[in-house]
């Protein structure tokens, strides 16, 4: 083996998708269409990882692929900025009012680490209070590596707990440079508490920042602000805004990005084409083909499946959890989350087992009703092999 650790992508390891694995467990691929992944053994798997939730028009879009190809033939890259870079800054902010400027960066995590400088540079603050993941770099990260005192600048607020979110953002007071939050983390954002966050951050002057990484172009077309109707200061997109292709970015108000020219936040494969292209193209087709609310349906019906596959099972399932466009069930335990993936994808079916599943456009009612139907007959035979006494709900 010669990928350090299996692979690039933590969140692909076999260990995380599946928790263990049998001869018969897929564990590479090499191809994806629509809504189906093909094994490195050429088996097709019915997918609702969809690449971590970075596809949201299905696999190799034709319209998204055309445009790929076409920048792919005038060059990709050059010595210039790119027309492309502009033309997609401006789409964005049709989309997306609040974004009047961006910056390109190729990965969800430098786009929230840029986020975060810019915050710190316009605030002349260090601390970040922040809710959710944000990526493997340095300032959110308690990891192995990062250094104490960058630790000991961050720290977690909870996720729809006005009160005691209000009060970590009060107690860091005058040394805060802005709060990071995703808007959904396992269920849907009370407004009463983005607001009270929001009245936070103005009353002790730090930013408020979305991580729309997983949330934009899936709960709205103008992502978590148009849905929920709370206004941050810097949006971070990321995931689906390219379909797969690596691009994300951060966003605001014209006078606040300006700051950009008081730091130093530069990528050279920033201003590759490609991926501007297949953001562009994407973009299209979010706006001509009403892409969010095929997804809100497909997902709702996937979500309601859920919810009665958790009423028809307590004993192996705790609750179904998320919104209808992102969303999971909670496994009584990690043995029972273990066996219904592994004998999900032996039924030909990868769906997750402790992280949000997500629909496309490339999902259909007949695709969600057959997931469903293959996690119904997968939690009808584990409850059938549970030991006597242990399958009374
Ligand atoms: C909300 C959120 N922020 C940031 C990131 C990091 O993005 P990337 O993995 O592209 O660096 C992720 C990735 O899962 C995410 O879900």
């Amino acid at each position: 083996m010669s990928v350090a650790g299996f692979t690039s992508t933590g969140s692909k390891h076999p260990q995380v998708l599946f928790g263990t694995v049998s001869a018969d467990t897929p564990v590479r691929m090499i191809a994806s269409h629509g809504c189906t992944v093909v094994g490195s053994d050429g088996r097709s798997y019915l997918d609702f990882l969809m690449a971590l939730g970075a596809v949201a028009l299905g696999y190799g879009h034709d319209e998204v692929n055309r445009s790929a190809i076409e920048a792919v033939q005038q060059g990709g890259i050059g010595s210039l900025a790119p027309a492309q870079e502009e033309l997609l800054a401006g789409d964005i902010a049709e989309m997306m009012p609040g974004l009047e400027q961006v910056r390109f960066l190729k990965t969800g995590a430098e786009a929230a680490a840029a986020a975060v400088r810019l915050a710190r540079v316009i605030t002349g603050r260090d601390r970040v209070l922040g809710c959710g993941y944000h990526g493997w770099l340095d300032w959110c990260s308690a990891s192995g590596g990062v250094p104490e005192a960058t630790r000991s600048l961050y720290r977690e607020i909870p996720f729809n707990d006005a009160e005691q979110s209000v009060e970590l953002i009060r107690a860091a007071g005058g040394s805060l440079a802005c709060v990071v939050l995703e808007p959904v983390i396992d269920a849907a954002p009370q407004v009463e508490w983005l607001a009270a966050v929001r009245e936070a951050c103005d009353h002790v002057g730090a930013l408020l920042v979305f991580d729309e990484i997983k949330t934009a172009f899936r709960v709205s077309p103008g992502g978590a602000v148009q849905r929920w109707g709370v206004q941050p200061d810097l949006t971070i997109l990321g995931k689906a805004l390219a379909n797969g292709f690596p691009l994300a970015a951060v966003g605001g108000k014209a006078e606040l990005m300006g700051r950009v020219r008081d730091t130093w936040i530069s990528s050279t494969m920033a201003t590759e084409w490609v991926a501007l292209a297949a953001a562009r193209a994407t973009l299209r087709v979010m706006r001509e083909q009403q892409v969010t609310t095929h997804l809100h349906l497909m997902g709702g019906m996937l979500l309601a499946g859920l919810r009665l596959l958790a009423d028809l099972h307590p004993v192996l399932i705790e609750r179904a959890s998320g919104i209808e466009e992102l969303c999971n069930l909670h496994y009584r335990n990690e043995d029972v989350a273990r066996r219904v993936a592994l004998a999900c994808a032996e039924r030909g079916l990868l769906f997750k087992r402790n992280a949000y599943n997500f629909v496309s456009l490339a999902h259909s009612a007949a695709e969600v009703s057959m997931a469903l139907d293959i996690l119904a007959a997968v939690l009808r035979e584990q409850e059938r092999a549970m030991p006597p006494g242990r399958n009374t709900g």
